[in-house]
């Protein structure tokens, strides 16, 4: 008689004995075909897997009890089912409730259409995937995991969320702050090191003044207490003879991209949009620059993105499609285009032009004027990586300014201690203070 067909879909990134016991039960039911999440299916949902698909879907193949194993790119089990029509599906009980109580349902739909059956199986107590999590965040990353993650990101998820770190407290911010939306987890997948508020933390202008030194020091200090991946602001990169050095620096402390904008002489910040003189480089010039930094890099998976800044110059859309064909022919592995635009129109209109040509470029844009434009939205018109650039800086700044005046003007901090953090919290906020 033929073996029945049994079905488990899993992420399998760190496999604990409650896998094992799902298999197991699944074994004795038939032959059993695992479901291996894609880091897209999973990142549909929650943090992307430390491991990713090929890694995930060997250690699977190499179970005891598993038959065969193939990807299953979405949340929803229901392509999968049709394309296997198992005889059993096999899961824990614990998707009987909370967000995967939906997911149950539709599965029990699907497959009672060819008699098909759910098995639940009883949770494995004292074990737990959240626990195991927190002990791998301890554990840390290394430069290579951290670099590779941030292509891993643009491939797996629908918008790449960055947000601005200029210190180590920055940095834990992004790395540890959730919300639940919808039932779903949303997280900042990782850190841009931006020249203004590095800058500006200094109480120095946004004019290339901090030299790179100075900021990759600082941004050490996000390095070591974060696993998140940095995109580096690296201004206009300087000369062709020291970006060169820079690529390699980055890439070595495990940066995964840097951003060069396409201006030459003395840069200024670009939210002056024309109110300050910039001048753009040529076509040439800047092509020439991506072409050395391409060179020069020795993995293939930094990545060098061109930012331009035809919209900030006061120039129309067909400057910045014709500088965007240019840098992409020169190597550019992605394109940020910037604009200071409140309505966020010439984006979108730039996206669409883009798209139209060429799919898979990876977009970034910063969208720090058209800020009533969710990351969702902005995903839906083609953007892959979605920057919010000084905003922990911009709401520190008020926050401090308004406890100096408050201790000033009673002279003492008595008024203050409401718009501070308990002093119990900050003691115990980073681990091993005590
Ligand atoms: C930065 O954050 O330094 C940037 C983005 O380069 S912007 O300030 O908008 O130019
Ligand atoms: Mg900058």
């Amino acid at each position: 008689m033929e073996k029945k067909k049994v079905y488990v879909g899993m992420s399998a990134d760190i496999i604990h004995p409650g896998h094992l016991n799902i298999i197991h039960e699944a074994q004795k039911l038939g032959s059993v075909t695992v479901g291996v999440l894609t880091d897209a299916a999973i990142a549909s949902y929650k943090r992307l897997p430390y491991l990713n698909y090929e890694q995930r879907s060997l250690i699977v193949q190499n179970l005891k009890g598993v038959d065969a194993v193939i990807p299953q790119t979405t949340l929803d089990y229901v392509p999968n089912l049709e394309l296997l029509k198992p005889d059993f599906v096999v899961h824990g009980d614990d998707w009987k409730e909370g967000v995967q109580k939906e997911t149950r349902q539709h599965v029990i739909s699907t497959i009672s259409q060819w008699g098909g059956k759910v098995i639940d199986v009883p949770y494995t107590k004292g074990i737990s995937s959240t626990q195991l999590n927190t002990k791998l965040k301890e554990i840390g990353t290394t430069p290579e995991i951290r670099l590779k993650r941030l292509r891993r990101l643009i491939e797996a998820k629908k918008v790449v969320r960055i947000c601005e770190s200029h210190s180590g407290l920055t940095g834990l911010i992004i790395e540890n702050t959730s919300v639940e939306v919808n039932g779903v987890k949303r997280e900042f997948d990782g850190m841009w090191s931006s020249s203004l508020t590095d800058s500006t933390s200094k109480g120095k202008p946004d004019i290339e003044a901090v030299d790179l030194t100075t900021r990759l020091h600082d941004l050490n200090d996000t390095l070591e207490c974060t696993t998140k991946p940095v995109i580096f602001d690296g201004d206009t990169g300087g000369k062709i003879e020291h970006f060169v050095f820079t690529v390699r620096t980055l890439e070595r402390l495990g940066i995964s991209a840097i951003i060069i904008e396409d201006k030459v002489g003395l840069k200024k910040n670009s939210l002056f949009g024309t109110d300050a003189v910039q001048v753009q480089d040529s076509i040439e010039g800047f092509c020439a620059k991506i072409k050395a930094g391409k060179r020069a890099q020795v993995t293939d998976d930094f990545m060098i993105i061109a930012r331009i800044e035809s919209f900030i110059a006061g120039k129309g859309l067909d400057d910045a499609m014709e500088r965007a064909l240019a840098y992409i022919e020169a190597g550019a592995d992605g394109i940020m285009i910037h604009s200071k635009h409140k309505s966020g129109a010439d984006i979108k209109e730039f996206c669409a032009a883009l798209r139209k040509v060429n799919k898979s470029i990876p977009i970034v844009v910063v969208p720090t004027t058209y800020n009533h434009i969710t990351d969702d939205e902005l995903a839906g018109w083609g953007v892959n990586i979605v920057i919010y650039a000084n905003h922990m800086l911009r709401s520190a700044y008020p926050a401090m300014l308004n406890t100096a005046k408050s201790i000033l003007a009673n002279g003492r901090s008595y008024e203050a201690n409401e718009l501070c953090m308990p002093v119990k919290e900050i003691l115990e906020l980073i681990p091993g203070t005590k």
